[in-house]
């Protein structure tokens, strides 16, 4: 049976800006390229998820405005239930301004805006529908993303916890997850160490357990692929190849397909490698949601390796 999956998490609209390199302070670049486009780190994962099969419902706030009415139509074409969504008069609709520069690299600022309101006390009323995972992130507040794992827990629900964006969170002070992903940047915010190496990744993986007692962590490592440890696992899960150029959502795509693999399978090596597989296909198209591939993409993309 496909996952039923609950975001608890942001919706965003962002703007991609491409330009050769980003301005230094004072200094103006001229752009060669832009383009709005569906995002937000929860959003990101919910619609990868949904178009690798899962059945996504969405509990997430955006504005009562033009961008909040076309992320809500954009979700109701992805088939993603918006039924628990929160509408916010008086609110703006969460924007990110991200400039994409033609090496690759880019830079997000995030506005989170009607993300930050999304409140813990309608959660119990979208967790009366059955769920099999739960995933999050932390562009919405913090008591929310504990009482959802808490309400996930008390109904051993699957949760996925995306640590970004990257910042030194309390962990301690969520209930346990069962899989706990952040990428390097996050894990070196959250414990001060940098996954380089196989023993960093070991270290960093280590401590993010004993900080949140998750079961898993999934440390997400970009072009070198992704580290599952524990329940007894140490394992490095290789990358795959692609012709990158945009690597916004990458994580949110690994993450989202990560969520739907495990609830089916439980297998945690087995979804890592083809959240992996959901993560390169993303990198080889600009933009957040326009670059996120179907089950069938990632079928056929697997089956060439
Ligand atoms: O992870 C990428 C996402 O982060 C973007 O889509 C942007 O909206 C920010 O939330």
């Amino acid at each position: 049976m496909a996952a039923r999956i609950l975001l608890v998490g942001s919706v965003m609209m962002d703007l991609i800006l491409r330009c050769e390199r980003a301005p230094q302070p004072s200094e103006s670049v001229l752009g060669h390229d832009y383009r709005n486009a569906p995002g937000g780190k929860g959003s990101n994962a919910a619609v990868a998820a949904a178009r690798a099969g899962a059945h996504v419902s969405a509990y997430a706030t955006v504005g009562k405005d033009a961008n909040g009415e076309y992320l809500l139509a954009r979700w109701k074409d992805e088939g993603v239930d918006t039924k628990h969504t929160i509408v916010r008069e008086g609110a703006n609709t969460g924007f990110v301004a991200i400039t994409l520069e033609d090496s690759g690299q880019n830079r997000l600022i995030i506005f989170p805006g009607a993300n930050m309101l999304t409140p813990p006390d309608q959660l119990e009323e979208a967790f009366q529908d059955p769920f099999d995972a739960v995933l999050l992130q932390f562009e919405i507040p913090f008591e929310t993303n504990a009482r959802a794992i808490e309400l996930a827990n008390s109904k051993g629900i699957i949760t996925v916890l995306d640590a970004g964006p990257a910042q030194k969170y309390d962990l301690e002070k969520l209930p346990p997850v069962t899989i706990l992903s952040p990428n390097e940047t996050e894990t070196k915010a959250l414990v001060g160490i940098y996954p380089s190496d196989e023993a960093t990744m070991k270290e960093a993986s280590m401590k993010l357990a004993e900080r949140n007692g998750c079961k898993y962590v999934v440390l997400k490592l970009g072009d070198r692929g992704s580290y599952i440890y524990g329940e007894g696992l140490e394992v490095l899960v290789p990358p795959y190849k692609v012709n990158a150029i945009d690597p916004t959502a990458a994580g949110d795509a690994f993450t989202g397909v990560l969520a739907k693999a495990f609830a089916e399978t439980r297998d945690i090596v087995e979804s890592a490698k083809i959240a992996n597989a959901a993560g390169a296909l993303t990198c080889t198209k600009l933009g957040a949601q326009p670059s996120l591939p179907t089950a069938a993409e990632i079928e056929a993309f697997l089956a060439q390796q």
